[in-house]
């Protein structure tokens, strides 16, 4: 198997603490090996063994590849007027995903396909090497299912997102729909994801009928995430924790009952800055959640909506400025916090037997990416041992 050496590194994140210092497992003037796919070695530089190629990082730093646990990527067209209108005062509305589902359904696969893998691409080039995508925008049988087996040719983590909002064409039937999307469009849908999701708030879908999606999914063997608590208050964290979701998504408008559930249960709270940026909303409080012993993960919830970047060092950045993140906690958060809410102990870490998922900045700490917020530091990115960026 080929073996490549990355020495010379100035700070190398591992996330791993048995292999550095503190929470982030970070070495000074390091390097690692990469050996197929996988992680082979991890140690001081001037102790590397003999590769067949060899990288000199020259003084910058090496994290794990972003872990995006969140986003919306099957979908065309985009949204731009409605953007603009919003920037001018108008509130954003869940009911501009009707907009995004009729353009989507009037897409081709091969076009749902073309512009995922140039999403893929967005994001490999700023430092992102795991995606999860959602369903969402087709909201029929066909349409539903052909989204995500055109995701899952892509990717592994796909998640099934029926239960977005109410289909137009059940308007005045919501009980009918549901009904669809956890029998026929679930028995087609299924096949395709590890995941099922559902939008759980005022104006998409309530207690009882998220909860009634969310266990017809687990039956199926999905795992299970929720859209919750994004635009007010409302039941789905702590729908979310009892069942045992790996993941509650926006997390924005918190009460200390759904603080304590999150803190007491383990489901991984995911925090979306994008969204509230975009939409000019309050953003959620992240200091507060890791104060009561939360696990956080930041996304991008890149969608033509309430987030269009698919950039993690934007989120990071803003997490950082606006959150009450540290700038190590806001890098845990979009490493091996994304990995958390994915249930994947391969990837947002590096160690030996990881996944060879890394980025090399140009910077000569990780605290940069908050430090220097806009700037392009990523200068290469391996995903599976293979530069993809
Ligand atoms: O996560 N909240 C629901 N879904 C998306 C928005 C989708 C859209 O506006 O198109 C979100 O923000
Ligand atoms: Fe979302």
């Amino acid at each position: 198997m080929p073996s490549t050496a990355i020495t010379h590194i100035k700070t190398l994140i591992t996330n791993d603490p048995s292999l550095g210092t503190g929470p982030l497992g970070q070495l000074q003037d390091a390097a690692l090996v990469i050996e197929g796919d996988r992680i082979a070695w991890i140690g001081t530089s001037s102790r590397a063994p003999a590769t067949d190629s060899h990288l000199d990082a020259g003084g910058r730093s090496v994290i794990p590849g972003f872990v995006d646990s969140h986003a919306h990527l099957l979908f065309a067209g985009d949204r731009t007027a409605e953007f603009h209108a919003r920037m001018a005062g108008r509130p954003y509305a869940a009911g501009g995903i009707a907009t995004t589902v009729a353009a989507t359904r009037a897409a081709g696969d091969a076009e749902l396909a073309r512009r995922l893998a140039c999403f893929r691409q967005e994001m490999a080039r700023q430092g992102t090497t795991t995606v999860e995508t959602k369903s969402g925008y087709g909201l029929t049988v066909a349409d539903e299912a052909r989204a995500l087996r055109v995701a899952a040719r892509q990717l592994t983590e796909v998640t099934y997102l029926g239960a977005h909002i109410v289909a137009p064409e059940y308007a005045d039937d919501p009980a009918g729909y549901v009904a669809l999307v956890t029998g026929p469009m679930l028995d087609a849908c299924a096949p395709h994801a590890r995941w099922i999701d559902v939008f759980c708030e005022r104006g998409a879908f309530d207690a009882d009928q998220a909860r009634a999606v969310l266990l017809a999914g687990r039956d199926r063997g999905l795992g299970l995430r929720v859209h919750a608590n994004q635009l007010g208050h409302g039941p789905g964290v702590t729908l979310a924790v009892e069942l045992g979701a790996a993941s509650a998504d926006h997390c924005t408008h918190l009460t200390d009952a759904d603080v304590d559930a999150l803190a007491q249960g383990r489901t991984v709270a995911t925090l979306l800055p994008g969204c509230e940026f975009s939409t000019r909303a309050p953003y959620p409080d992240a200091r507060r959640l890791l104060d009561a012993g939360v696990r956080v993960a930041l996304a991008t919830d890149c969608n033509p909506g309430s987030s269009f970047t698919s950039s993690m060092p934007f989120c990071l950045a803003v997490a950082v400025r606006e959150m009450g993140m540290t700038p190590d906690e806001a890098l845990w958060s979009a490493t091996a916090g994304g990995a958390a809410a994915l249930d994947r102990t391969d990837i947002g870490r590096l160690a030996p037997g990881t996944r060879a998922d890394l980025a090399l900045l140009d910077a000569p700490s990780p605290v940069h990416l908050a430090y220097r917020p806009g700037v392009p530091l990523v200068a290469a990115v391996w995903r599976d041992g293979v530069r993809v960026g």
